[in-house]
């Protein structure tokens, strides 16, 4: 149903990312790689399964590239120049909205000129998306880059189906009041059809919010707006479940799990941490926690052992390198503290790696930790029970994220509180290995029952697309 039949696409979507990000190494030529982020990993089967248009940013500044097709998709790059990165992306989208939907865990900042250029930008994408939609086509918006896309783009193509999906935390409505141009922002999602969050609290506020601020009357999960209805629920995200276990399963990843362990110490148990180097995501209470149990000795360097990947994530802004320097002083500071010649306690990796290594890693683990203060859904917490074929490994998730409504088989902490996620590490490392069977069987068939064709499939039929299901059946 995504196909181009000389007038456009019929199934596009839009987000501040493409799949793919444009890499140039000096005057060499440029190469395309993953995106970083939950947003691509989860997206990125969907359209290729439909066959669709997806249109974003390349991750550079500066002029565009021309359209171009890749892996079954049709890219369509929108540009952004040094300042639009500055002031919509680095400015109004990750240092407004983005602190403020994940309940202040960093103090967001408002400026007039972020909001302006926001407001620019997502002109930009709803001009760009209304050029590549086939008459009455489905175009599904993403994330809180683009919460204006929606009523933009019914204003030009009134045509069209607009499904929006925000990938985040919907704040409760005390915090969404803090907002300058509060109402607009929800004019602006209300331009949708339906439009989705990944839990049920999330879309409440949002109705609660159309009554406060519209004078709306929302009844149930939708509300009338302009004489059309627009449905606000839940749509829990997951991963492409197929595609880590068959990682999982592969040999040669199998055998590399085993070369990691043996790298980091045979016979010392492993703990792992994979995240971007965000603020939301509790990387620094989870190095206290870790540095705390070999400090009371709870824990020793001959036994245990942490990595913890952190994906370079937004490093111009300030609260991100501020948040770099921290982690990088906490984990000098055990390796110092705790370390002996050749043996760290903590091996920190800021890069990012293939899947391949990723699944290796989350295989090699025997706890994986995944303690953010606050996150929409949690993919790497999914993506290490999809890979656990083995049914062992134990999951330390954070009552703070989505996925832990769903895994509640893990051992669930307080991420902000250093003392309960120690506890949730002990538990974990002293598990029985039939405890942690049961486990992990409870978990994997959660989200075997809800991988991301369930969550695709579920959302188009809600917003009404016929042969969503047809298409996707057919390709595999
Ligand atoms: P977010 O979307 O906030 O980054 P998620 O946990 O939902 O958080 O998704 C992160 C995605 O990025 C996952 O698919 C994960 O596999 C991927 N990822 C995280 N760290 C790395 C890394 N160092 N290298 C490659 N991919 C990574
Ligand atoms: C999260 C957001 C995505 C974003 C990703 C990576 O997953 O929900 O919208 O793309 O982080 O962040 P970046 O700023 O690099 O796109």
């Amino acid at each position: 149903m995504g196909t181009d039949a000389g007038d456009g696409y019929e199934f596009v979507v839009v987000a501040n990312r493409l799949p793919v990000d444009e890499v140039t190494d000096g005057d060499g030529p440029h190469r395309w790689e993953r995106s970083p982020g939950g947003l691509v990993s989860a997206l990125q089967p969907v359209v290729r399964q439909m066959r669709g248009a997806w249109v974003g940013w390349t991750g550079s500044a500066g002029e565009a590239p021309d359209p171009f097709d890749i892996d079954g998709m049709h890219l369509r790059p929108v540009p952004l120049s040094a300042e639009d990165v500055d002031l919509y992306y680095e400015g109004q989208s990750n240092a407004t909205i983005w602190p403020l939907f994940h309940d202040l865990v960093e103090q967001p900042t408002h400026r007039r000129d972020w909001r302006r250029a926001y407001e620019a930008v997502n002109r930009r994408f709803a001009r760009a998306a209304a050029e590549v939609a086939a008459p009455n086509a489905t175009v599904w918006v993403h994330d809180y880059q683009l919460l204006l896309v929606p009523a933009m783009l019914r204003e030009l193509r009134p045509d069209v189906r607009i499904g929006f999906f925000l990938h985040i935390p919907f704040p409760p409505v005390e915090l969404f009041m803090q907002l300058p141009r509060r109402r607009e922002l929800l004019q602006g999602l209300l331009g949708a059809d339906l439009v989705g969050f990944q839990g049920a609290l999330a879309a409440q506020n949002f109705l609660r919010l159309t009554r406060l601020l519209l004078e709306l009357g929302p009844k149930d999960d939708r509300v009338e707006v302009d004489g059309r209805t627009v449905v606000a629920r839940a749509f829990p995200i997951s991963i492409d479940v197929a595609e880590v276990d068959q990682l999982a399963a592969d040999p040669a990843v199998q055998q590399r799990a085993r070369q990691l362990r043996t790298e980091l110490g045979g016979d010392r148990r492993l703990l792992l941490g994979v995240d971007r180097l965000d603020y939301t995501k509790g990387i620094e209470q989870r190095l206290e926690a870790h540095h705390d149990l070999l400090a009371d000795g709870e824990i020793s360097n001959d036994d245990v052992v942490l990595v913890q990947v952190a994906t370079p994530s937004r490093q111009r802004i300030a609260q991100y390198q501020q948040l770099r320097e921290r982690v990088e002083r906490a984990v000098g500071r055990t390796n110092g503290e705790f370390g002996d010649v050749g043996r760290a306690p903590v091996h920190y990796l800021f890069q990012s790696f293939g899947r391949a290594e990723l699944v290796a890693l989350y295989l090699a683990a025997d706890v994986m930790l995944v303690t953010p203060l606050r996150d929409g859904m949690n993919l790497v917490a999914k993506e290490f029970v999809a890979a656990r074929r083995d049914e062992q490994g134990a999951l330390v998730l954070s009552e703070f994220t989505g996925a832990a409504a769903e895994l509640d088989d893990a051992f669930l902490i307080n991420a902000h509180d250093t003392d309960d996620i120690k506890r949730g590490i002990l538990e974990a490392l002293n598990a029985e290995s039939r405890d942690l069977t049961a486990r992990m069987h409870q978990m994997r068939e959660q989200i075997r029952a809800y991988d991301i064709d369930y969550w695709a499939r579920d959302f188009l039929e809600v917003l009404g697309v016929s042969g969503a299901h047809e298409a996707e059946q057919a390709e595999t």
